[in-house]
């Protein structure tokens, strides 16, 4: 077996948001504030192996991102440790190791994440050229050989974001992260505000990038679609809970959770032969909220599959390769 590079063993992260100015001033009149914990990341554990892509997959507000960033040492996790290498994320202190090249991040949104005035050499020359990765008589061709990579071409060194459209701009903020030589990428709804056309272009872009460079990658989604083409194996996450975690053609065609076969369900599908007819089953019930998850099973009151004991005992992962959290996992191909 390959070795782990990222290790996430029991990572929790609760949110404990500020009490409002109204809400102190009902409290000073004397109605109890109630504190309202968000347990965004709920006691997960899996691993990556080197060169290994992990897809993460779930519905708005489960936890992804909180979890990609705790993994990136941006959040510091409430509970359990993340590491890479055996070395933890954070440093001493719960301060994230701010000299750590070895993780980086590609966000959702890449004009957030480039700043207007910068031109786009310097954007993805300075990190580099700061940990000495690069010296200074280089950088330019260092940049070059990056924009390269990503498909740009290197008087693209000169413009500024505004200059590019979303596609290019997501490949900027690509070939930013991986001028670091990260040993890890956490990629974070990274094609989820391009236009359909361009998605595919950039997954193409990632699927080059794994091929040539042996990228390893925790890759966030709540697209089903999305994550397949990329990974390696994927994780299903709800409500804060890895429930279901295997090798992706494992995953997609046995699936052996029932929010997993829910939400494989609710993507619309062509019917064979037909090039109109589009069935899909939205999943039933409501997303319950984070601030109060219900007891035992967190799905159990959308789940078909649901029986007493559900609604009480938590159900855990198992350690196996495709391991689920059910009580009564579904039969493969069920
Ligand atoms: N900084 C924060 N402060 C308070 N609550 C947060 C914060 N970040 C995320 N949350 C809450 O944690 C939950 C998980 O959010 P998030 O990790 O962004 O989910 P996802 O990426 O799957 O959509 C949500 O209920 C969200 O509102
Ligand atoms: S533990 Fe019960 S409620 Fe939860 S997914 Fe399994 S069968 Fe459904
Ligand atoms: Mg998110």
């Amino acid at each position: 077996m390959s070795a782990m590079l990222v290790d996430v063993v029991s990572v929790s992260k609760r949110f404990t948001p500020s009490v409002s100015v109204g809400e102190r001033i009902a409290a000073w009149l004397g109605s109890p504030v109630e504190t309202r914990t968000v347990h965004a990341v709920d006691d997960v554990s899996f691993h990556i192996r080197k060169g290994e892509v992990l897809g993460l997959v779930g519905e708005s507000g489960c936890g992804k991102s909180t979890l990609g960033r705790v993994i990136a040492g941006i959040h510091p996790p409430s509970a359990g440790r993340a590491t890479i290498d055996g070395l933890p994320v954070m440093g001493e202190g719960r301060k994230p190791l701010k000299t750590t090249t070895r993780i980086q991040m590609v966000f959702q949104d890449p004009f957030a994440s480039l700043d207007p005035r910068i031109r786009i050499g310097e954007t993805i020359g300075e990190g580099p050229l700061a940990h000495g990765l690069v010296g200074k008589a280089d950088v330019h061709a260092y940049v070059a050989q990056w924009l390269a990579a990503v498909g740009l071409p290197a008087e693209a060194a000169d413009r500024f974001p505004h200059q590019f459209s979303g596609g290019q701009r997501q490949r900027v903020a690509i070939a930013r992260a991986l001028a670091m030589q990260p040993d890890v990428l956490v990629c974070d709804e990274p094609v989820a505000s391009l236009d359909v056309s361009i998605q595919a272009q950039i997954i193409n872009l990632f699927l080059k990038l794994r091929r040539e460079l042996d990228v390893t990658m925790l890759f966030i989604s709540h697209d089903l679609g999305v994550v397949r083409h990329i990974s390696d194996r994927v994780a299903i996450m709800y409500l804060g809970r890895i429930v279901e975690l295997g090798p992706t053609a494992e995953i997609y065609d046995r699936p052996r959770h029932p929010y997993t076969r829910a939400l494989l369900d609710s993507v619309p599908k062509l019917v064979t032969g037909s090039d109109e007819l589009v069935t899909f089953k939205p999943i039933q019930g409501e997303l319950p909220s984070p601030l109060s998850p219900p007891p035992g099973c967190h799905f159990h009151l959308r789940c078909p599959s649901a029986q007493a004991r559900c609604r009480t005992d938590a159900p855990r992962l198992d350690a196996a390769a495709h391991s689920v959290s059910c009580h009564f996992p579904l039969a493969a191909g069920e």
